[in-house]
């Protein structure tokens, strides 16, 4: 059974920015081609700041620290800063995950990239970090893993 550091417990008992934005500026989905779990992201932007975010994560609890987590992590920042992030950073942030759970954290990272990828569509922009950047394209479970640095089948879980 994963053993969960203080911070995962906290952001999971008291997840932060739960929801979903009214008249978002971008939308964004992702579901898991480990385990299919899904979750939304929603952004409001002024002035290539994110200024609001909220998520809705039908997922475990380590989905749910990640996207509270991430949620935080972008709030205030550049649009350029929050494609930055890595779902690393996440784990990161979050004191770690256990091994069989850090594909957790790749849900909030691809449904940031998502959102973002919405808004630049809606505004006509483009940005450095989505080029060539395909939204519906399932993260292949093999890149998951190197990703995040998990190398065996308990991965899977
Ligand atoms: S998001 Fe599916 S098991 Fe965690």
């Amino acid at each position: 059974m994963p053993i969960y550091n203080d911070i995962v417990m906290e952001h999971f008992m008291n997840p932060r920015n739960v929801g979903e934005l009214e008249n978002p500026d971008g939308i964004g989905t992702y579901g898991s081609p480990v385990c299919g779990d899904m979750m939304q992201i929603t952004i409001k932007v002024v002035d290539e700041v994110i200024v609001d975010a909220k998520f809705k994560t039908f997922g475990c609890g380590s989905a749910i620290a990640s996207s509270s987590m991430a949620t935080e992590m972008i709030i205030g920042k550049t649009i350029d800063e929050a494609l930055a992030i890595t779902n690393k950073e996440i784990v990161s942030e979050l004191g770690g995950l256990p091994a069989v759970k850090i594909h957790c954290s790749v849900l909030a990272d691809h449904a940031i990239k998502n959102a973002i990828f919405d808004y630049a569509n809606k505004q006509v922009k483009t940005y450095k970090g989505l080029e060539g950047y395909d939204p519906d394209e399932d993260a292949d479970e093999q890149d998951i893993m190197e990703e995040t640095g998990c190398t065996g089948p308990s991965c899977r879980g």
